[in-house]
């Protein structure tokens, strides 16, 4: 495998070592192809500008392949170096322990949850995997970032390896409440792992916290001063991250001409009164609940009928684990129950989509609804609910009917807030939206875009970095030598 051409970069006046990000997946880095994902559209952003190594797996299941590395591509600023997983690796550790066990419990649905000890051995069986190809390319000076769930135990299979580089992690899932990360029966061995990262980064206090509280109160550890946790004989230094996004970028986009003239033909299709849901199509997201609360609203708030139209644009996702598999057809269900119930001959209420879109058209879209109505059951961020209100337009911008479980919540508190559990909640919040006077429209939606102007996606990796550059590597810190840049 070759070095990356990829330089070091300069930030301020500090000079900063070459960036490695490390992720499962690799964004389909193809112009135009869509991103499903938050991470995958936040690290290829985040990169693009600064450039550096981008490392992960292909997306590929190759028979047998005992991931031997895949030849090295280069897109822009960004070296991209990827692995295959052979098919017990797909299904122990991606289908098996990341999606089936972990995602679900990270997103407080235990009750989802399938824990199978060989699966976890096949998740730290990949973690190493991608430790030793990775230990392979790096330079002793390069600093590595990790990304979500998938890589909790990096960090621990590189010094292994013997690396003692800085390593950072961002989770980009919600850290949940120890009393549900313990019905994981591997959680010690994870949070064991995790601190074998100098740098973790979560982004709601509320994560920070519950891991904070995991250490000090189940793990036996300390908490220290400037953010700083011990336990399991390491010293980790835990800060809050929430990613966010290009805001001028994205109302750029709704105006380029191309642009303008999809949405304009979407639109003739549509009518006045458009509500919009953008999401995986993942049981956290909280769309049966969601088709629930329009269905609520259809009966609770007749005047609004023949005079609105909610769209779903639901991507499939990880097709391949029975959850996903039973949510789908549920949705499609009841997707037909609701039409079949309130359509008239002229008017459908539920248009669902099951593909995804470019973000180019997407923007557009979200800027001609009235409403944005994002109701995940948690969710680490959620991109969509500030995609939406950065599309907007300023001068007669929609509202934003937010779920008080995703972390955008604690940003963006100007939204309508709901319990996405609520269906009668969510049904009264639709109509107030949809009445809502311009006047409240605009403040409502300036106190939104001051916080993500505030916080865009460039803040969200600068501070990251800046915190990792200034941590010393584990085998060479003590106590109270290092404090987070972004603390101070
Ligand atoms: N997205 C997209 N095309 C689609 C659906 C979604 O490009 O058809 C993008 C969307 O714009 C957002 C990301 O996928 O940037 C979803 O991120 P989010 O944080 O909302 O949820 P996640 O999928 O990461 O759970
Ligand atoms: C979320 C996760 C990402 C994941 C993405 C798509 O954004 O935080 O880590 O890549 O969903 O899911 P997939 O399983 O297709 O990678």
């Amino acid at each position: 495998m070759g070095r990356s051409g990829a330089a070091g970069d300069r930030m301020g006046n500090v000079a900063v070592s070459r960036l490695v990000v490390v992720s499962n997946r690799v964004a389909p880095i193809t112009e135009g192809e869509p991103t499903t994902g938050g991470l995958a559209a936040g690290v290829m952003d985040a990169l693009k500008e600064k450039g550096g190594i981008w490392f992960g797996w292909s997306g590929e299941v190759s028979a047998g392949a005992e991931s031997l590395p895949n030849p090295e591509r280069t897109v822009g600023a960004i070296t991209l170096y990827t692995v295959d997983l052979s098919r017990r690796d797909y299904d122990e550790f991606y289908r098996g322990f990341a999606n089936g066990a972990l995602w679900p419990a990270l997103h407080y649905q235990i009750g989802l949850s399938r824990f199978d000890w060989t699966e976890f051995a096949g998740y730290r069986r990949v973690n190493t995997l991608f430790a030793q190809s990775l230990a392979k390319l790096v330079r002793d000076d390069d600093m590595i970032w990790a990304h979500d769930y998938h890589l909790l135990c990096l960090a621990e299979a590189l010094r292994a390896e013997g690396k003692t580089n800085r390593i950072g992690l961002f989770l980009h899932t919600p850290f949940p409440a120890p009393q549900v990360l313990m019905t994981v029966p591997a959680h010690e061995e994870l949070v064991r792992a995790m601190c074998h990262y100098d740098l973790l980064g979560f982004q709601t206090e509320t994560d920070r916290t519950a891991f904070a509280d995991y250490i000090v109160r189940w793990a036996g550890g300390d908490a220290l001063e400037g953010r700083r946790l011990r336990a399991f004989g390491r010293t980790v230094h835990a800060e809050v991250y929430p990613i966010g996004v290009h805001v001028e970028e994205i109302r750029a986009q709704t105006e380029t001409p191309t642009n303008r003239r999809t949405a304009t033909r979407m639109r003739a299709s549509l009518l006045d009164n458009l509500i919009l849901s953008v999401d995986r199509l993942d049981y956290s997201k909280g769309l049966r609940q969601r088709f629930g609360s329009f269905g609520r609203f259809l009966q609770d708030y007749p005047t609004w009928h023949g005079n609105v139209t909610f769209m779903q644009i639901a991507p499939p996702s990880r097709a391949d684990i029975q959850t996903y598999r039973e949510i789908r057809r549920e949705l499609e269900a009841e997707a037909g129950r609701i039409n079949g119930r309130f359509a008239e001959v002229d008017w459908v209420p539920l248009r669902y989509l099951n593909k995804s879109f470019p973000r180019n058209v997407l923007m557009p879209l979200y800027a001609e609804a009235q409403i944005g109505l994002v109701t995940p059951l948690r969710d680490g961020m959620n991109l969509v609910a500030k995609e939406y209100a950065a599309a907007q337009d300023p001068e007669d911008p929609g509202v934003l009917v937010l779920s008080q479980f995703a972390g955008a919540a604690s940003e963006l508190d100007a939204a309508l807030l709901v319990n996405p559990y609520d269906e009668a909640g969510i049904a009264a919040a639709l109509d107030r939206g949809l009445a809502m006077p311009r006047e409240e429209r605009c403040e409502r939606h300036a106190a939104m875009l001051a916080v993500m102007r505030r916080n865009n996606l460039d803040t969200w990796r600068d501070r990251f970095v800046a915190d990792l550059t200034e941590r010393l590597s584990p085998s060479h810190a003590e106590p109270g030598l290092a404090t987070p840049a972004s603390t101070r």
